[in-house]
């Protein structure tokens, strides 16, 4: 709710000086008045735009405020709206408006006392208004529950499947152990490093899920200090070749001897991880480049893969929570990577950025400011 809407206010009397002069009453910013000589324009009027209020002259030579307020209360889009009648004190109060059950109903009486009028026009704008931040508030809400919703169950999914595989793979290994011939220890070695490999990618997940908490509660914290960044680079893409080479992919680095720079080494570690396991997640298993670079005041480390790529209307949103791009549903995700990793170079005063066509591959750079060299 940054920027609160004009709120219309409807005047309707068959005289355009009593028009006017209401209208000069009334009229303040934030509030937008439109003006109707009769109940046909104001119905017109009415269905075309949303009003906090109409205030209706009762008498009017085709039809009178009350028929025009009988056909406001019988039509759908106009029956809430609040209705103030005008009328000659005395003259018309034996008359029953047959509406006044279904919607707030107001008389002010000629001759009009602007005080009276200004006032009972704030009640009633205040009023509207307060719905609108209340159906705001009420959509937000539903969109948080569902967002919920459909966090817990991608997370059962995400946790579920691997989780059974180990214990799948657990009794496995208790057969292979206590069988008739006892398996050979670097076979089990090998199903052990494989169990390993899927629990460290559940911790992951989780760790994920704990940093969006942390940054929504701004409890992630940076810790700075002088590292190396084309040294950091190598040992994360020396770590990933590991298990990239199961894949059969690589991922090949350009960097020079050495980029001093400052910040989270940790944190700066994790978001090129990040870059790096989507490069081989959406990269179709062609080479991956890494290219570490210095510009002026900023060093940059780019990585990019030879994948699906992705459509420039993506672009943006993959940078949310839980977003992911069209058609990478069928590779596991929660789409939690890529906001935390723009989170933490914005932390560090840097840019992440995308550039890709679809089919093309993908390259996200990451920029980051280098100390002043003073
Ligand atoms: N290199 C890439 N090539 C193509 N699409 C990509 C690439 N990197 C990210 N994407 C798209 O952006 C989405 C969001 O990426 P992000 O890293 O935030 O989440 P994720 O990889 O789906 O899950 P995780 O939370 O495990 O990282 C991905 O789901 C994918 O659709
Ligand atoms: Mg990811």
């Amino acid at each position: 709710m940054s920027s609160i809407p004009d709120v219309n206010v409807l005047l309707v009397d068959d005289l355009p000086e009593n028009l006017l002069a209401l209208e000069a009453l009334i009229r303040q910013p934030g509030r937008r008045i439109f003006t109707a000589r009769s109940g046909d324009q104001a119905l017109s009027l009415m269905l075309e735009h949303a009003f906090a209020l109409a205030i209706l002259d009762v008498q009017m030579p085709a039809m009178n405020g009350f028929e025009l307020a009988e056909l406001m209360r019988g039509t759908e889009r106009t029956r809430t709206i609040p209705i103030v009648f005008v009328s000659a004190a005395g003259r018309e109060q034996n008359y029953a408006f047959r509406g006044y059950e279904s919607g707030a109903v107001d008389f002010l009486y000629k001759p009009l006392d602007p005080h009276t009028v200004r006032s009972k026009v704030a009640v009633f704008v205040d009023l509207f208004r307060q719905r609108l931040e209340l159906q705001a508030t009420r959509d937000e809400l539903q969109r948080a529950v569902t967002m919920r919703d459909d966090f817990m169950s991608m997370v059962s999914h995400e946790l579920r499947n691997p989780l059974n595989s180990v214990y799948l793979q657990a009794q496995l290994r208790r057969k292979m152990l206590t069988g008739p011939e006892p398996s050979r220890t670097d076979a089990m070695l090998r199903l052990v490093d494989r169990d390993e490999r899927q629990i460290r990618n559940m911790i992951r997940l989780l760790d994920d899920m704990l940093d969006v908490s942390r940054l929504r509660t701004g409890r992630l914290a940076m810790v700075p200090a002088p590292y190396d960044l084309a040294e950091l680079s190598r040992r994360v893409v020396e770590a990933i070749n590991d298990l990239a080479a199961t894949a059969g992919c690589s991922v090949l680095i350009q960097a020079p001897q050495a980029l001093p720079i400052e910040g989270d080494e940790f944190r700066i570690e994790q978001v090129i991880t990040n870059l790096l396991t989507n490069a081989l997640r959406y990269g179709q298993g062609k080479p991956v480049a890494v290219t570490v670079s210095r510009n002026g005041q900023q060093a940059s480390v780019s990585v990019r893969d030879q994948g699906m790529g992705i459509a420039q209307a993506d672009q943006d949103r993959i940078f949310e929570q839980f977003e992911r791009a069209e058609g990478s549903q069928q590779v596991p995700g929660l789409g939690l990577g890529l906001f935390i990793a723009r989170q933490i170079v914005q932390a560090h005063s840097g840019r992440l950025e995308v550039r890709s066509q679809p089919g093309a591959g993908a390259e996200f750079v990451l920029h980051l400011p280098l100390p002043s060299a003073t």
